[in-house]
């Protein structure tokens, strides 16, 4: 069951004088189980399109699909909680949402907001705490005594703690340092690779797209200007150009290896892929 836009578009403040359309006439369709990055400029749409996954923003015309969930424009939602229980979203700077008195309480609030028992709610909300590397003495405090990056991966355990089937990042390390950001990303990309969750992330690190996501959508002023396979969109000088993007530091590092005689296969894309496969073929 693919996620498919059809002829979406979105209008903020339709019918008004400063009506503004964000999004405009999107036909896509997501590949379930796989990691799809978005990405374009400042206000190209991103935040708009992955908002429309949850039911938080409805299309204004056209409609999408998302699992057995049909939303139309003009149509009232009848299966929101459903909904939001298998998308999950991160919100770009998620931290502010934090609102229990207790880390605890807050991951536990969605899984009993969606039906789990109160006991099983919390044991999920142990679970999630301890995937994002919260330590149990955290449990009882009150999140506004956490550091940002702590808050922010509270926020995070409390979408896992549901179990959604899509999960959808929006900039989800946006402020974070470089090792924060790594270890966020390396939880999420061991949850498609072990659980099978689809994910869909917004992100600004053409780096970390290049190394981690299977295929690219790529926005500007409201349209869809790319959707394909991430190594494809980045081998393509043309298109890079054109859209007003620089190549990632290891794609060109790649070239350069190929160019002096080395072999690449297409999966090698991340730096330990590649120096494998080049101490391979040194030793020989
Ligand atoms: N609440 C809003 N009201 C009016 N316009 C908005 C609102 N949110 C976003 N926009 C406009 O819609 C466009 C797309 O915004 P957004 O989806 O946030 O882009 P991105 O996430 O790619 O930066 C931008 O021009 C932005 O200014
Ligand atoms: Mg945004």
């Amino acid at each position: 069951m693919p996620i498919k836009f059809k002829a979406l578009s979105y209008i903020y403040n339709k019918d008004m004088p400063y009506a503004h359309k964000a999004l405009d006439h999107i036909d896509l369709d997501i590949r379930e189980g796989a990691i799809t990055a978005v990405i374009g400029e400042t206000g190209s749409g991103k935040s708009t399109l992955v908002e429309h996954l949850n039911a938080l923003l409805l299309p204004s015309e056209g409609s999408l699909e998302v699992l057995d969930y049909e939303i139309k424009a003009g149509e009232k939602q009848k299966f929101l909680k459903p909904l939001r229980k298998d998308v999950g979203l991160v919100f770009q700077f998620s931290e502010y949402q934090l609102f229990e008195e207790t880390v605890i309480k807050d991951v536990a609030f969605g899984p009993l907001n969606f039906g789990y028992a109160p006991q099983e709610a919390l044991q999920r909300a142990a679970d999630a705490l301890k995937m994002v590397g919260i330590k149990e003495d955290h449990f009882e405090v009150s999140p506004l005594e956490l550091s940002g990056g702590q808050k922010r991966r509270v926020a995070i355990a409390g979408i896992i703690a549901c179990d959604p089937k899509i999960i959808v990042l929006d900039e989800p390390t946006a402020g974070l340092d470089p090792k924060g950001s790594k270890e966020i990303i390396d939880l999420f990309i061991s949850l498609n690779k072990t659980q099978g969750k689809t994910l869909i992330i917004v992100s600004h690190d053409n780096e970390m797209v290049y190394n981690y996501c299977d295929d690219t959508v790529v926005l500007s002023k409201g349209k869809l200007v790319y959707h394909g396979p991430t190594d494809e969109l980045f081998a393509d000088k043309e298109k890079l150009k054109e859209f007003n993007m620089l190549e990632p530091q290891i794609v060109s590092f790649r070239n350069e290896l190929i160019e002096r005689g080395f072999t690449l296969s297409r999966q090698a894309r991340t730096l330990e892929q590649i120096a494998q496969e080049i101490a391979k073929q040194v030793k020989r």
